[in-house]
């Protein structure tokens, strides 16, 4: 899975499809994890209410995040999504380690750094995460707004939406995901 979000990010590259808030020029802004961020708390499922797509990933549908801490403060994700015939699991999809304050997910592959950060969170309802990564003079910026359960009210959907509109950060173009009718993983 690792190396098709790779040869997703690649490709999509080579396309510039700048419509997209995905890609914009310019460098990636300073933002910095919720104070005192507490990720053990942050630990477990979230389910993925809204994010900015990744147009030719094809994760339009049940997806979901299970956000594992690791002895040495490593934060391992999974991914759980619906690929339009089955439930997928990618297993440790994404690492993210913190350094100075903020965390990073790293792609030694293709040489990126992913600034990541948990903007907002009260913890046991809603999550709202960013990252963003330097492609030449372009930025990549992603964005996901989290809910523990499947549905997420609209008052905690807009407060999500303000924690990306307050920092400047894309939140136009955020699609939801469908959270019903969700196979089962076995
Ligand atoms: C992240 O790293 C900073 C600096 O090393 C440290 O002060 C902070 O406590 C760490 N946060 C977590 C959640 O591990
Ligand atoms: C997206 O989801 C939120 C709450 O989960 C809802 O309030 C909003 O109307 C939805 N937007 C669209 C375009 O369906």
């Amino acid at each position: 899975m690792f190396k098709q979000f790779l040869s997703v990010l690649v490709i999509f590259v080579s396309f510039k499809k700048l419509e997209f808030q995905l890609l914009q020029s310019g460098n990636c802004p300073v933002i910095y994890s919720v104070p005192n961020f507490n990720i053990l708390a942050f630990s477990g499922t979230w389910y993925d209410v809204a994010n900015i797509p990744i147009p030719t990933l094809n994760l339009g549908k049940c997806v979901s995040a299970n956000y594992n801490v690791d002895s040495l403060n490593v934060v391992h994700i999974s991914i759980n999504y619906y690929d339009g015939k089955q439930m997928k699991q990618l297993n440790n999809a994404f690492t993210i380690t913190n350094s100075t304050g903020a965390y990073y997910i790293q792609i030694p592959a293709v040489n990126m750094n992913f600034e990541f950060a948990i903007i907002d969170t009260d913890y046991s309802t809603y999550g709202v995460t960013y990252g963003c990564a330097k492609l030449g003079r372009l930025k990549i910026q992603l964005a996901w707004i989290l809910s523990r359960k499947p549905t997420l009210s609209y008052n905690f959907y807009a407060k999500a939406i303000s924690a990306l509109k307050q920092r400047k950060l894309p939140y136009k173009n955020m699609k939801n995901i469908t959270q019903t009718y969700c196979p089962t993983i076995y």
